[in-house]
């Protein structure tokens, strides 16, 4: 599976990145508004960093505001994919953009068919949001292990981004059914190389060593 940061945080982004962690970065209104920056200066900047697929929202509704948004972000940088909001106008802008070659990310995917529709249309990656599913009550990890399976089955090119991933729960369930890639906050990704029982391991072993010397 691959790893794609959920943020427009710079620094969370170049902190990850220099793991070597980072496949790609989604961000989204929201969380482009939190940074409080010039959109374009940030999503450029966040491209420049990452050499993976960078993710940049449409605002428009109707499909000819979508494509005429796609097409200027796509123009930003080589890595950019523009995200869609799954609606009938999105699709067919999705339609029109795989024909002239801008990757395109169909987000807030809350069904098998959505996520059948978007692929068909011809969507690089759709998004299927976990977390937002859960706060309904509706098992958000078994959608994306459907969409693998029916994915796989029709021989489907898109890749599945498991979004709105809230725990590391999420990241190893949505990793074991197949998922593509998960996409993660850059609060929740440092717990992906993190336990406590490590960090007292590790104390416990620098203990033992100063006892050991004197
Ligand atoms: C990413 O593509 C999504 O926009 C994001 O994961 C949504 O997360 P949220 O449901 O926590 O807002």
């Amino acid at each position: 599976m691959k790893f794609f940061l959920d943020t427009a945080n710079v620094d969370e982004i170049k902190r990850i990145n220099e793991l070597g962690l980072v496949d790609g970065v989604t961000t989204n209104p929201t969380i482009i508004s939190r940074e409080g920056r010039d959109f374009e200066e940030v999503v450029k900047e966040i491209a420049s960093i990452v050499e993976g697929p960078v993710s940049a929202e449409v605002i428009g509704l109707t499909t000819e505001e979508m494509v005429k948004e796609a097409r200027v972000l796509a123009k930003w940088a080589e890595n950019i994919v523009v995200k869609i909001p799954m609606t009938e106008d999105g699709l067919r802008a999705v339609h029109l953009l795989s024909k002239e070659g801008i990757k395109t990310n169909v987000t807030l995917i809350f069904t098998v068919s959505q996520g059948l529709m978007a692929a068909k249309a011809g969507a690089t990656y759709v998004s299927p949001f976990i977390g937002r599913l859960e706060d309904i009550g509706v098992d958000g990890v078994a959608l994306v292990e459907n969409l693998r399976e029916l994915f796989d089955f029709y021989q489907l090119e898109a890749e599945i981004i498991s979004a709105s991933i809230r725990s590391l729960k999420h990241v190893e369930e949505v990793a074991e059914v197949g998922s593509h890639i998960a996409t993660i906050p850059g609060t929740l990704f440092p717990k992906l190389w993190s336990h406590p029982l490590t960090d007292n391991g590790i104390a416990t072993f620098l203990k033992d060593w100063e006892a050991f010397k004197k």
